[in-house]
């Protein structure tokens, strides 16, 4: 079982010609509503790769939080420990999106800001059945922290957004995940081996188009990704995480699961939106066979 602790959000997303600077106005040719959140779309990636997920979170008594809760269920992830909060609105992002797939993201946190370190004392049993607990940085830091430190199977930290990493909870961590300017900010450079500096066992840069980087003390391997068109790239780090996942608790081993992390991830980005374009089991497996030489 994977345990999802994090955020979940409603993605109202701006379909636009140009990013706007900084004291421009620019009309959008259209928007549409779906659901997102890092650690929700996490929790949906690992579900659409046979996982048997739990999600630990918060949505507000609105809307867009019954929506959320509903989509969870849809897609198969437990939602009994998702609290309806009823002090604060469900988060939201506004994700502005280019032709080009490139994208900007603005969040406000609502209720993910107030998941709590009792939040999770309540899933205890869950984190501590876990094979995988993965988790984010949309909720407080001491939360995730609680939740590394309460959990007995392997730990997966994506360090984003960025922000300081307390040693508690990196002394906690058993996987980072990473991208090139999350690293950047840990550790100043943006050569994955810098990432020896952090600490962790196993860190994995995720490199976009250029596949995954696994940096260990004494090995550092590079997993390419396959070639697809590119319609929106938003939660394609997400669907790599969630896969990721997903490979571990099925007892793959850590090279296997980034290989079909970074196939997922490559699959993701065909389609407007966080989730639209997360594979299924079958099209990761089948994307997987070798093809005629
Ligand atoms: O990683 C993509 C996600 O970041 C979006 O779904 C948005 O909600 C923000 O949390």
């Amino acid at each position: 079982m994977i345990a999802v602790v994090g955020s979940v959000n409603r993605d109202q997303v701006l379909h636009v010609d140009h990013h706007p600077v900084p004291g421009e106005t620019v009309i959008a040719l259209g928007h549409e509503t779906m659901p997102g959140g890092k650690g929700g779309n996490q929790a949906v990636a690992a579900a659409r790769l046979g996982g048997d997920v739990v999600f630990i979170g918060r949505v507000g008594d609105d809307d867009a939080g019954t929506a959320l809760v509903e989509e969870f269920r849809a897609e198969g992830v437990d939602t009994t420990n998702l609290t309806v909060d009823a002090d604060g609105p469900t988060g939201l992002a506004v994700i502005i999106l280019d032709a080009g797939g490139e994208n900007s993201i603005v969040v406000s946190s609502g209720v993910n800001g107030k998941l709590s370190p009792d939040d999770v004392s309540r899933a205890e049993a869950v984190l501590m059945a876990a094979t995988v607990t993965l988790l984010q940085l949309e909720i407080p830091i001491e939360t995730s922290t609680a939740a590394a430190q309460a959990s007995e199977g392997i730990v997966v930290l994506n360090a984003a957004p960025t922000t300081d990493l307390p040693v508690a909870l990196l002394d906690a961590v058993d996987v980072l995940v990473v991208n090139s300017v999350e690293l950047e900010a840990l550790t100043g450079s943006t050569d994955p081996v810098a990432a020896r500096q952090i600490g962790v066992a196993v860190t994995i840069v995720t490199l976009g188009a250029d596949g995954a980087r696994v940096i260990r003390a004494d090995s550092d391997q590079t997993f390419p990704t396959p070639r697809v068109d590119v319609v929106d790239t938003t939660g394609a780090g997400d669907t790599f995480c969630g896969a990721l996942a997903a490979g571990l608790d099925e007892g793959r081993t850590l090279e296997e699961s980034v290989q079909r992390a970074v196939i997922a991830g490559a699959l993701s980005v065909r389609a407007v939106g966080a989730r639209s374009g997360m594979p299924t089991k079958a099209q990761v497996d089948a994307a997987s066979r070798p093809g005629p030489t």
